[in-house]
C-alpha cells in the first residue's frame, strides 16, 4: 500500500520536474541549481535549429552567464550589452576576429585571452588576459561561454 503511494508522490514529482523544465526555455530567471541536477536525457532533434545550446549547455548555465559577464571584467572592454568599445569587439555579431565561434572555442580563448600582439581590431590599447584578467573558476568561464555564444546563435 506504501510503496503505491509513494511510487504516485514520485510521479507526480516527475511531472513537476517536466513543467519545470519546459517553462525554463524562454528567459529564465529561475534560481535552479545548474551543477546538482542530474542531466536529463536529451533528445537530439535531426535538425537542429541555429537557436539550439550547444551540448554540455543548459538554460541555466546561460542565465548564470549573462549575470557573471555583466559583474566581471567582460563588459569593460566588451560593453555592457557586449556590443564592443574601443576596447574589446562586439560579441553579438557573426564576425569573429580570433575564432570561428563555436562553443568550444569561446570557452578556450576566454580561459587563454589574446595577446596584445595576437588582436585584430585596430586601436585596442591591451590584450585580453587569461580569464579576462579575473579568477573565474571553470565552472564560470564555462557559464560565460555559453551565454557568449547564445549571443550571436539566435
Ligand atoms: C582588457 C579588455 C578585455 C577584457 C577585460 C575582456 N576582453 Fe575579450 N577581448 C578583448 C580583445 C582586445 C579581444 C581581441 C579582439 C580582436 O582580436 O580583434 C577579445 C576577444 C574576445 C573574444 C573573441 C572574439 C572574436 O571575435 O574572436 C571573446 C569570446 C571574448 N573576448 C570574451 C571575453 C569575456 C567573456 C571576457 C570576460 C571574462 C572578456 N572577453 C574580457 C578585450 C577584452
Amino acid at each position: 500500500m506504501s510503496s503505491r503511494v509513494s511510487s504516485r508522490l514520485a510521479l507526480s514529482a516527475f511531472a513537476a520536474v517536466a513543467i519545470v523544465a519546459c517553462a525554463s526555455g524562454g528567459s529564465s530567471s529561475s534560481s535552479t541549481p545548474a551543477a546538482s541536477a542530474p542531466a536529463a536525457p536529451v533528445a537530439a532533434p535531426a535538425t537542429a535549429s541555429s537557436s539550439a545550446l550547444p551540448s554540455g549547455v543548459t538554460a541555466a548555465m546561460v542565465a548564470t552567464g549573462d549575470s557573471i559577464f555583466h559583474t566581471a571584467s567582460c563588459q569593460r572592454c566588451h560593453g555592457m550589452n557586449a556590443k564592443g568599445t574601443p576596447r574589446g569587439p562586439d560579441l553579438t555579431d557573426s564576425q569573429w576576429s580570433q575564432i570561428s565561434g563555436t562553443y568550444p572555442e569561446i570557452v578556450q580563448i576566454v580561459t587563454v585571452g589574446v595577446p596584445k600582439d595576437k588582436i585584430k581590431m585596430a586601436g585596442a590599447p591591451f590584450g585580453m588576459n587569461p580569464r579576462g584578467g579575473t579568477n573565474l573558476s571553470d565552472e564560470q568561464i564555462a557559464q560565460i561561454a555559453a551565454y557568449v555564444y547564445t549571443l550571436s546563435h539566435k
